[in-house]
């Protein structure tokens, strides 16, 4: 019998709408949630470690002013990157992408590890490079998914390390995207949640990921149309709310 594929949840900068984003704490929290996969951004220091932060600036997160790429691991490694959220969580650190891996190492993790490759504002030259030998040196047991609103970033990297799978990133550019995954460049579309509502005629044909689906009215349009995935802020919430429109689903924790 035919049966509509499952929609996983992916875990935005981990459980973000429940920790301080995209560190160690919140990519467990998202684990412990039940999260099929887990987002992250990746950026170069400046002595070329590679740094899971968002934003350029090291401001809006956490407790030192500055660019991600002008300051050192070292530099980076003092700041607190939990207590702008909730004293309860001073002392949290940025992680490096090892720290991340080790982490899901830790936890026996067989699902998605979403990693963006976040080119669009710095280049950060030589990052694929320095990826893909990351990778080639790890036994990955999870299923690797790199994605980027810079195209020449998945190009580049996938001439490299061409066993893991692509997606394109996009808020509205979608014909570059659409073009993309036509010439198997990528497999999957990640769309901002809202070019979707606005295109929904167009949605049968394509496997997504929309982002960043947090309300019960997004999720439950995504899970009602059996999308591939949604990038959640909530997993925990995503994951009950899956279970009443879509029922009981496998998760890569009883795998
Ligand atoms: O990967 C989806 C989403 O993370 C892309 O936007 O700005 O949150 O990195 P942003
Ligand atoms: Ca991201």
């Amino acid at each position: 019998m035919f049966t509509r594929q499952t929609t996983q949840i992916i875990a935005h900068r981990g459980s973000k709408g429940t920790r301080p984003e995209n560190t160690l704490l919140a990519f467990q929290a998202a684990l412990d949630a039940g999260a099929d996969g887990i987002e992250t951004d990746v950026q170069l220091s400046r002595d070329h470690q590679m740094i899971i932060m968002h934003d350029e600036q090291v401001d809006r997160t956490t407790t030192g002013t500055g660019l991600v790429r002008e300051l050192t691991l070292a530099q980076l490694k003092v700041l607190d990157a939990g207590i702008r959220i909730d004293p309860a969580y001073a002392g949290t650190r940025i992680p490096t992408l090892d720290e991340v891996i080790q982490l899901l190492q830790r936890n026996h993790f067989t699902g998605i590890f979403n990693l963006e490759l976040k080119t669009n504002k710095f280049p950060y030259p030589g990052i694929e490079r320095q990826l893909a030998t990351y990778f080639q040196h790890q036994s990955i047991g999870f299923r690797l998914v790199f994605s980027s609103f810079r195209a020449q970033s998945l190009l580049t990297l996938r001439g490299l390390y061409p066993q893991a799978e692509y997606a394109k990133l996009f808020q509205t550019a979608s014909r570059q995207a659409k073009r993309m995954q036509r010439l198997h460049q990528v497999a999957d579309l990640h769309p901002d949640i809202r070019w979707v509502k606005a295109h929904r005629f167009w949605l049968p044909h394509m496997q997504l990921r929309p982002w960043t689906v947090n309300t019960t009215a997004d999720m439950t349009y995504c899970f009602k149309h059996h999308f591939a995935g949604i990038i959640t802020d909530y997993p925990a919430r995503a994951v009950r709310l899956r279970r009443q429109i879509q029922g009981e689903s496998d998760s890569w924790k009883k795998s």
